[in-house]
Formats: C-alpha cells, sequence, structure tokens
C-alpha cells in the first residue's frame, strides 16, 4: 500500500496495533506484539503513546519482543535498542517491565547460544507472536537477518553486513565504533507471527523494496521470504515506491 507520506499510514498501524491490544484484552488474553528499532516506526509509537495518554488505551495486557540488539551492547548505551525502545515507547506507557523482551546484548559468550534458544521458547510458551512491526534495511535484512540468512532460521547471533553497519555508523560517530555482531530474531520466527507489517520510507529504500516485493525469494535478499506470509502488508510512502 503506497501512501503520500510517512504520517496517516504510522496513524493507521497505530490503530491497528491499539484495536488488537483491546480486542484481546476484551477476551482476558496477553497481546504478543514483535517489536522494531529504527526510525520507520518512531511515529508509530509517537502515535501508540498519544493514544495512551489521550484516549486510555492500556499496555497492561501486552507482551512485546523485541527483534533485535548488538551484540556486544550494554543497556545504558544511548545506542541501544534496549535504550530506543524505552525513549520512544516503553517509558510513556503502562507496559508492565516483565512483559518487556529485548535481547540482552550484555549475555556473556558461553551463554548466548542458550540465551537464544530460550528466547525462540519464551515467543513460543506464550502462544506466538499476533502482530510483528518490521522495517527493512538496505541489505534487504529483517531484523538483523542479513543475506545468507535461512527461512527457518530462529533467534540466533549474526555477523552484520558491511552496509549496515556503513549505515549505523552516523550513529556511533564513526564505522569502527558499530558492533560486528547483533543478536536477532530468525527469519522463522518473524515468519511465525500471524500478522507482519513492514514499513519503509523514503527513496535510499526503493531499490530494496523493489527486490523485496518484485523479486525472486532468495536468501540474498532476506526480506524476499515475506511474499510467502499470508498476512503481510508492506506499507510505502511516494518515495520508497518510485523502483516498482
Ligand atoms: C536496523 C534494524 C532493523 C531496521 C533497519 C532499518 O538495521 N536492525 O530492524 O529495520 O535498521 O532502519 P531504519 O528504519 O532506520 O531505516
Amino acid at each position: 500500500v503506497i501512501f503520500d507520506d510517512s504520517k496517516e499510514p504510522s496513524i493507521l498501524v497505530a490503530r491497528e496495533i491499539a484495536d488488537l491490544i483491546k480486542e484481546k484484552n476484551a477476551k482476558n488474553k496477553p497481546c504478543v506484539l514483535g517489536l522494531a528499532t529504527g526510525s520507520s516506526p518512531i511515529k508509530v509509537y509517537e502515535e501508540l503513546v498519544r493514544m495512551h495518554k489521550e484516549e486510555g488505551l492500556s499496555f497492561a495486557n501486552v507482551t512485546t519482543f523485541n527483534l533485535d540488539e548488538y551484540y556486544p551492547m550494554d543497556k545504558s548505551n544511548i545506542q541501544s535498542y534496549f535504550y530506543f525502545m524505552h525513549e520512544h515507547l516503553f517509558n510513556h506507557v503502562d507496559i508492565l517491565p516483565e512483559n518487556i523482551n529485548i535481547p540482552d546484548g550484555k549475555v556473556s559468550a558461553d551463554d548466548l547460544y542458550q540465551y537464544c534458544i530460550d528466547y525462540e521458547k519464551k515467543i513460543k510458551s506464550i502462544g506466538g507472536l499476533d502482530f510483528q512491526l518490521l522495517g527493512i534495511g538496505r541489505t534487504g535484512h529483517i531484523g538483523f537477518n542479513e543475506p545468507g540468512s535461512h527461512f527457518n532460521s530462529g533467534t540466533r547471533s549474526i555477523t552484520l553486513d558491511h552496509i549496515t553497519r556503513v549505515d549505523a555508523a552516523p550513529s556511533f560517530l564513526g564505522i569502527d565504533n558499530v558492533p560486528r555482531k547483533a543478536i536477532t530474531m530468525g527469519i522463522g520466527t518473524v515468519m511465525s507471527a500471524k500478522r507482519i507489517v513492514l514499513l519503509a520510507w523514503g527513496g535510499n529504500k526503493a531499490e530494496i523494496i523493489q527486490k523485496t516485493i518484485e523479486g525472486h525469494i532468495t536468501s540474498e535478499v532476506p526480506a524476499t521470504y515475506l511474499q510467502n506470509h499470508k498476512n503481510t502488508t508492506f506499507i510505502l510512502d511516494e518515495g520508497a515506491a518510485t523502483e516498482l
């Protein structure tokens, strides 16, 4: 779906999430959200915060799982996804801290493998992701599933692509400061979500959006796996849609 800009669709996506939260709440069920970082979802979070403050939208029944985190990365670091999520959403709504799940960028190397298996198990044990919000990287990554990621992959540690590190360099004040690794939910984890919405804004996403939507399904562009998901919507602005 193509919009003129990112404002209106961000509000519509926030409304879809809010409706899901209320629907689950009416049934006394948890609402399990898979969340993304980056600039793309910021306006969605802004609108959810507004709905909490002005319309009383409660997050008391919400459990969240974030897609990814740099590794190694301290929670208190302003470049961490932990910091980002608290700054843009969690600090401003009534979500219970114990219902927030973000991969821990400080887990020891020895514990990392088991930690990822446990993160995956936790998602399954609560009944899976009701909704997954996604952005897309210029390499075609979703989460940090870089080219080469298997369609069946689960939560794991991954080596970041050079282009991904170049794109992250400004916020780290130079590429040398960008971590070389990350923890990410897998393609299999994302694909298990009942509903997926991918957001892409601006001309610098146009080329990868064209490959993702019109190209062959290939591990070289992991986002192409979404073509096989039954309930995914790509939401674009005019800029991101220019190559379609
Ligand atoms: C990072 C994140 C992705 C995100 C991507 C795009 O690599 N790990 O989850 O989708 O950046 O970021 P932006 O939305 O800022 O373009």
